[in-house]
């Protein structure tokens, strides 16, 4: 890595390089548990996890790495309101600095995430903003590398909301010369402008995205913080399934989704359950993508 990475809020400004760094050690750890398990950097140290949203894997993956690295980690959930309610974010960041060495952060405003990056005085790792997903990303990037054994120059059709996971699929992809492919109803695609500048493809139909892709990607059409628009969106996204009738146009194709799935809307269970699906292997390798990014920010 030319200069050390101190955060990790967006893969838009992270290298392919330091991608790069991130997946050989994350492979690499993955194969052997004693070259950390024997060395245990994060030993004294201590990470705090604020999340404004609920979490299953992000927060037991960070949790888990965190413990197999030999530190403490600290929970800090929904019921203490969002950051920047109580106090100012200049004053938590500052104060926080004092304890912690790391943060990581759930948030609603990517805003957030960026200011408490700019007061703290410790590595800030974005764990989901409703804009982007980068964490879960480097899992992904992780386990196409395992299965396809690359990950420059595929093809990955998202189909779907064009929200936090697709853009930061889009911040990834094109660094490694891959490209995206993106189908979403009339009034859930990107902005024209972000379509231009990251290099993606927006198409119509998800047929259309999907053929000869070798990674068919979907992610549930209501985030959390949209669940009063559930209703609406569930008629808006009926042609974005993705079944076995859109799949067979990718036989080749791994089927991933960020989890949590919302069965029988976003896909069926014969896809998720069914041989092309790598979603546990994704749900593994957050821990995996996880422990190596803590390795290179906060050791
Ligand atoms: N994929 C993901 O971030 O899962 P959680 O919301 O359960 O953390
Ligand atoms: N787009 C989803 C991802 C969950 C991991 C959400 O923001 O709820």
């Amino acid at each position: 890595m030319s200069h050390k990475m101190r955060d990790l809020i967006s893969l838009d400004s992270v290298s392919a390089a330091e991608i790069m760094a991130i997946l050989d050690l994350a492979a690499q750890q993955k194969r052997d548990p004693e070259s950390y398990l024997s060395r245990p950097v994060l030993r004294g140290k201590a990470v705090g996890l604020f999340f404004e949203k609920a979490s299953l894997r992000t927060r037991l993956s960070f949790e888990v790495a965190v413990a197999q690295l030999g530190g403490t980690s600290i929970y800090v959930g929904q019921e203490a309101g969002r950051i920047g309610e109580r106090e100012a974010i200049v004053d938590m960041a500052k104060s926080a600095s004092r304890y912690l060495d790391a943060f990581v952060l759930r948030t609603f405003k990517d805003e957030t995430i960026v200011e408490m990056a700019r007061h703290a005085t410790k590595p800030v790792i974005n764990g989901l903003s409703d804009k982007q997903h980068p964490c879960q990303i480097l899992a992904d990037l992780q386990t196409i590398r395992e299965r396809l054994g690359r990950i420059e120059k595929i093809k990955v059709a998202f189909i779907g909301d064009s929200n936090n996971v697709c853009r930061s699929l889009a911040h990834a992809l094109p660094k490694f010369g891959s490209q995206l492919f993106v189908a979403s109803p009339h009034g859930y695609t990107f902005a024209p402008g972000f379509v231009k500048s990251s290099g993606i493809t927006q198409v119509a139909a998800p047929v259309d995205a999907v053929k000869d892709a070798d990674v068919v990607y979907t992610d549930t059409w209501t985030s959390m913080g949209q669940e009063n628009e559930a209703h609406k969106r569930r008629a808006m996204f009926q042609d974005y399934q993705i079944n076995a009738a859109l799949l067979s146009h990718a036989p080749k194709a791994i089927f991933m989704h960020c989890l949590p799935a919302h069965r029988g809307d976003e896909c069926t269970d014969d896809v998720i359950d069914g041989p092309q699906s790598v979603v546990y292997d994704q749900a593994e390798n957050r821990l995996h993508a996880q422990r190596a990014l803590l390795t290179l920010l906060v050791s």
